[in-house]
């Protein structure tokens, strides 16, 4: 990593621990070193003598570590908002397969820049992303989150069953889909010290062949890069998948079969599961992204969660936009929240999660599910320096008038985690940095 300045923030900090728990100091001080690491984090009043770097004082604005995002799909952002209820294979065949067909290298060229800056914008500073099918655009994607700065997963989608780009044979593309993503792992997987990173995207099993499933999943464990792909998000698609797979037991099976399954396979949505399937899930070590607001909007379904948690099953959050209408993971943790509430108005009675679960699962969590959370997900000394500022008060209940003294967000971290959730303003991330270096992208 290139060396730059080393620099403190005072701010108010909160931020999961990674023994557990959540830290909070209401008046704290982040040090970053010059290899963009943190260097210490503690209360401003233990600070001895003037400090030796300078210090950037942020009061009263609040420092967290940055949020990962752990599914999203670049080229399909121009669609947000669009189609709200549709069933997913309808919603795909109408509005996303004719879009990400028009993801050429120029396209991505021109959206992806944009793309990392409203992904910084909403506080992410980790995302990882499906592409489209077509090499060059992955290639454009990646050259720009290198120079954006921000840290990344990308993959190339891989379909060879169903799939919108009618200039090739059915039969070629198999293997031209295998090489083309083998050479851009080899292109990216772990550029610039490891910020970007490559997932091997087998869109999900309606549109994969056995073949496909099992040579993408070979590749992702001879690289040691990422396996991504969708299981299980609606009765739809399992219906097709229980049609065109009849010799497996049921949707997780598809994937088990394909050796699929670990630490380094990132599954989205995951809410129809069974009982089976969510063991499975969990001897594994298979990673869930549990994406609630595109599961909302699509009518999807809801995850019931806790059964995942108490299983043991690793699980993050994605915004999963464009079914998800939003890039804001502060959204996926509101949407996640009002599901479980639904769920237990319904009759569950497992406990829900409170605020400061949510903003570890957007965070830590999300960084576990990735390998990393030795490297980012918690502003704890040692770790990358990946954190974003907000200003809290954008999220009061009347805008231009000053939180009272005694507000208990301007004391308690639970209620101010929960006003960041429920009351999130578009304008309120006011920086992300990554690495100690700050991203374009927030205003
Ligand atoms: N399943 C297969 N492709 C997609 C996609 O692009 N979005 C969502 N939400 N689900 C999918
Ligand atoms: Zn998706």
């Amino acid at each position: 990593m290139p060396e730059r300045p080393p620099f403190a923030i005072r701010a108010r900090l909160v931020t999961p621990a990674s023994d557990g728990g959540a830290r909070h100091e209401l008046d704290g001080l982040l040090e970053v070193d010059a290899g963009g690491r943190i260097g210490a984090v503690r209360a401003f009043a233990e600070l001895e003598g003037t400090p030796e770097t300078p210090v950037v004082d942020l009061r009263p604005w609040v420092l967290l570590p940055g949020l990962v995002d752990l599914h999203a799909h670049l080229p399909q952002l121009p669609n947000a908002g669009l189609g709200a209820g549709l069933d997913l294979l309808t919603w795909l065949e109408r509005y996303i397969f004719p879009l990400e067909r028009g993801f050429d290298e120029a396209t991505a060229e021109r959206l992806a820049p944009a793309a990392f800056r409203a992904l910084a914008a909403a506080g992410t500073t980790t995302a990882v992303l499906y592409g489209a099918v077509y090499e060059p655009s992955l290639d454009a994607s990646f050259r720009a989150a290198e120079a954006h700065g921000i840290r990344a997963v990308i993959g190339k989608v891989m379909m060879d069953r169903v799939t919108y780009d009618d200039t090739l044979r059915p039969a070629d593309i198999l293997d031209l889909s295998l090489r083309q993503s083998a050479d851009l792992c080899a292109r990216w997987h772990g550029r610039d010290g490891g910020r970007l990173r490559y997932a091997f995207t087998p869109r999900f099993a309606v549109s994969c062949t056995a073949d496909l499933l099992r040579e993408s999943a070979a590749l992702a464990g001879s690289t040691g890069a990422y396996w991504q792909t969708h299981l299980s998000e609606d009765l739809g698609e399992l219906a097709e998948v229980a049609r065109l797979f009849p010799e497996s037991s049921d949707y997780l099976d598809v994937y088990d079969r394909a050796e699929g399954l670990g630490k380094r396979s990132i599954l989205a949505h995951a809410i129809h599961l069974s009982d089976r399937e969510i063991l499975r899930m969990a001897e594994s070590g298979s990673r869930v992204a549990h994406c609630p607001a595109s599961n909302l909007f699509l009518a999807s379904g809801a995850m019931r969660l806790a059964r995942y948690l108490e299983a043991g099953v690793l699980v993050g959050l994605g915004s999963d936009v464009a079914a998800g209408p939003e890039l804001s993971i502060f959204g996926a943790m509101r949407s996640g929240a009002y599901t479980q509430s639904a769920l237990r108005v319904a009759g569950d009675s497992r406990p829900v999660l409170g605020p400061l679960d949510w903003l570890r699962m957007g965070t830590l969590e999300g960084a576990r599910a990735l390998g990393l959370e030795g490297v980012i997900g918690s502003l704890e000394a040692g770790k990358e320096a990946d954190f974003i500022a907000l200003d809290p008060s954008l999220t009061v209940p009347l805008p231009g008038v000053v939180a009272p003294a005694d507000d208990p967000a301007s004391s308690d971290a639970e209620a101010l985690i929960s006003r960041l959730i429920f009351r999130a303003h578009p304008a309120m991330v006011r920086g992300a940095w990554v690495r100690g270096r700050r991203l374009a992208g927030p205003v």
